[in-house]
């Protein structure tokens, strides 16, 4: 009986650009629900581990040492496994179903790609366990049907993302840098939500044509925070972090608002919500910096509800432990 161990780190947006509604190839009204964005992502060492062990049964197990983690077909990492299952029907017949066991180290509902992350490991895991030979592009593929950050989740580092996020173009890796996260345990944002009040707020801003989207994506990509990236310069990416859901998020949410600004008061080089959010990062030069600004966030607002984590960039996707 084969089972893997896998290493799935989580990952913060460094930008995020919504540019319009997604112009989807199969859709003949071209309105899927998804958004049209420009994003570049950035892997952290934070992660889960997932355990993944081959069973005799035709069974899909879940199991998860988190409560708010849901450990039915709705999970998205058991929906990983049922793609396989389905995809792969003869090889599922022939090595049975599939035991998952999920250690959650990244926050939950957090912006941080969790549900992803995990997905994106049992794909890769079951790729080797069933021996099935897929090569990273074509788990990215399956990986797309999933959800818009699962591709990004598999090869990790550090990428430029267009389409619905699953169009990946890797960029120099920038593992140099320390980050913070912040998060209130009860506050949780619905990613649906943000998005819908977003274009209920600014859709008249909206790019529909295909070169205006092809140039909006371009001017990220020559624009002056991939030349900070490529240049590793910490001050200015901080300087130059965006996300286009703040501008919906953080009026709604004035805890998540506050944090930000306390961490901006804190001397940092930059913060943000990630996706969604309501995670707050704050990216700092180095690790003895990072500690000390969690200290000085905790005990200023010295709130139980509030979590704090600080960890690496990182440059790796789904590792095998
Ligand atoms: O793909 P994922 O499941 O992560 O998306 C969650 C929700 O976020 C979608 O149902 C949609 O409302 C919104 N979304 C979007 N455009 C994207 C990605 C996500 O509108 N490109």
């Amino acid at each position: 009986m084969k089972s893997y161990s896998l290493i799935a780190p989580g990952k913060i947006n460094l930008y995020l650009e919504i540019i319009g509604d997604h112009v989807s190839a199969s859709s003949a009204d071209r309105a899927d629900g998804f958004h049209e964005l420009v994003m570049i992502l950035q892997s952290i060492e934070l992660a889960d581990v997932i355990d993944l062990k081959s069973n005799d049964t035709q069974e899909i197990t879940l199991h998860c040492n988190h409560s708010q983690v849901p450990v039915d077909g709705t999970n998205l990492a058991y929906r990983a496994a049922k793609l396989m299952c389905e995809t792969f029907a003869d090889t599922y017949a022939n090595y049975g179903g599939v035991d998952i066991t999920i250690a959650k180290n990244l926050p939950v509902a957090a912006g941080l790609a969790g549900g992803s992350a995990d997905a994106a490991a049992v794909l890769v895991g079951m790729n080797l366990m069933w021996n099935l030979g897929l090569t990273q592009p074509e788990l990215q593929d399956l990986a797309a049907k999933l959800g818009s950050d699962v591709p990004f989740c598999i090869s990790g580092g550090t990428a430029i993302a267009t389409g619905r996020g699953e169009k990946l173009d890797l960029i120099t890796n920038l593992d140099n840098l320390w980050v913070i996260l912040a998060k209130y345990k009860s506050i949780s944002v619905s990613t649906p939500w943000a998005y819908q009040t977003y274009r209920k707020n600014y859709r008249n801003s909206y790019v529909s044509d295909v070169e205006g989207i092809i140039s909006r994506s371009d001017r990220v990509r020559s624009g002056d925070l991939m030349n900070a990236i490529v240049k590793q310069e910490g001050r200015k990416i901080g300087e130059l972090l965006y996300n286009d859901l703040e501008k919906v998020v953080l009026p709604e949410y004035p805890k998540v608002a506050e944090l930000r600004n306390l961490f901006a008061d804190a001397g940092v080089l930059g913060t943000m919500i990630s996706g969604s959010g309501p995670t707050v990062f704050a990216l700092c030069d180095n690790e003895a910096q990072a500690e000390d600004v969690a200290n000085t966030v905790r005990n200023t607002i010295a709130d139980s509800d509030l979590e704090l984590w600080v960890t690496k960039l990182g440059s790796s996707g789904i590792q095998v432990a």
